[in-house]
């Protein structure tokens, strides 16, 4: 189903400047929208919801956070070789997803500047985090004398559109993961420090609690728009976007287990941790979410996660793309059948359960 992600080790076009990994479905990617429909969106049933966001936005906790102090003055000559690879490739995806968020949020900010006062601010605070996230991984990244080249990223990475709806959808649950994926490492850092082979992994719990408050941000900018968890299409989306994020987090994690390995994690615990977390969380905001702990949920994103790696032991053959084709189709067959019995299956009813709450 999905190509190769490229040699970590592919040295830039200048010297010390990475160049950035083939674009596939799995490298995290750049989204543009419909300003207008955005500008236009009533937010007048969440107003208080929306000023309380606001304030913790504008509260800054973390503007001393992301300085570097004396930890990082090292060699790091001392990590290993493969230590080092899986590291750097972590740095440079979580970058790319950081930056990416800053480009969408900038932009946003931007064109609704003059047209909707309220939200050109929100995304202004949420793409000043983004920037903050995204320069303090990519100095992590010139400890190893590499740089991501933003600049040539920006200009040069395709922009996928999706319309607002989709947007919060999928944003919000790229806030809740990424706090799930930061704190899950941080807490298992602190009570297994001897994996702990470089500083950055210490500003996890602060950091994850900006990724925290983004999510809660989108969560009252969905909650304001009824058409997205009152009606059936708000639903089909709410399980297709939950899929879409549990499957490529099961695939890039199970793909990258040499990492989580390097920090004494088990990718697989670590995948499931962190998807049943963010689904749990998901309860909170969309309207409906996926049964977890259904006895088939994860045998079959794993077993999709089995499938990609077939799929890329054939493209890295010398077969014809033809013939690579045909032999991707069993495996290909097997993971949309997979896939879309984890989106039929009875998902968890997420405003039945908040109404027997209230
Ligand atoms: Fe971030
Ligand atoms: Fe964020």
């Amino acid at each position: 189903m999905v190509n190769t992600i490229q040699n970590p080790e592919t040295q830039g076009v200048r010297p010390g400047i990475k160049n950035p990994v083939q674009e596939t479905l799995l490298t995290p990617r750049f989204y543009t929208t419909d300003f207008d429909a955005m500008a236009n969106m009533d937010l007048s049933t969440c107003e208080e919801e929306f000023s309380a966001v606001l304030e913790e936005l504008r509260a800054d906790y973390n503007r001393h956070h992301f300085v570097r102090d004396e930890q990082f003055n090292q060699n790091w000559e001392q990590i290993d070789e493969r230590t080092r690879l899986a590291f750097v490739d972590f740095l440079e995806r979580s970058c790319t997803s950081e930056f990416s968020g800053f480009l969408l949020f900038k932009e946003l900010s931007r064109q609704l500047k003059n047209r909707n006062h309220l939200l050109s601010e929100a995304f202004h605070l949420l793409a000043r985090d983004e920037a903050r996230h995204a320069g303090f991984i990519n100095k992590a990244m010139s400890d190893f004398n590499l740089s991501l080249d933003l600049g040539y990223l920006t200009k040069n990475r395709t922009y996928t559109f999706f319309k607002p709806e989709w947007i919060i959808f999928a944003v919000y649950l790229s806030e809740k993961i990424g706090y799930w994926r930061y704190i899950t490492v941080f807490r298992h850092l602190e009570n297994h420090p001897e994996h702990e082979y470089y500083p950055l992994f210490r500003y996890f719990e602060n950091w994850c609690q900006d990724e925290n408050r983004h999510g809660d941000f989108f969560k009252v900018l969905l909650r304001s728009q009824p058409n997205m968890w009152q009606s059936w299409k708000g639903r089909l989306w709410a399980r297709f976007f939950l899929l879409t994020v549990f499957a490529t987090h099961t695939l890039t994690v199970n793909e990258r287990e040499d990492f989580y390995e390097t920090l004494g994690l088990d990718a697989k615990e670590y995948n499931r941790h962190v998807v049943r977390k963010t689904n749990e969380t998901s309860l909170r905001a969309f309207p409906e979410v996926l049964d977890t702990e259904h006895p088939d949920f994860f045998r079959r994103l794993e077993q999709c996660s089995e499938n990609n790696v077939k799929n890329q032991k054939i493209d890295a053959t010398e077969k014809p793309k033809l013939v690579k084709f045909l032999l991707k189709l069993p495996t290909n067959c097997s993971t949309l059948w997979h896939l879309l019995r984890i989106y039929l299956a009875k998902p968890i009813d997420a405003e039945a359960l908040r109404s027997e709450v209230h």
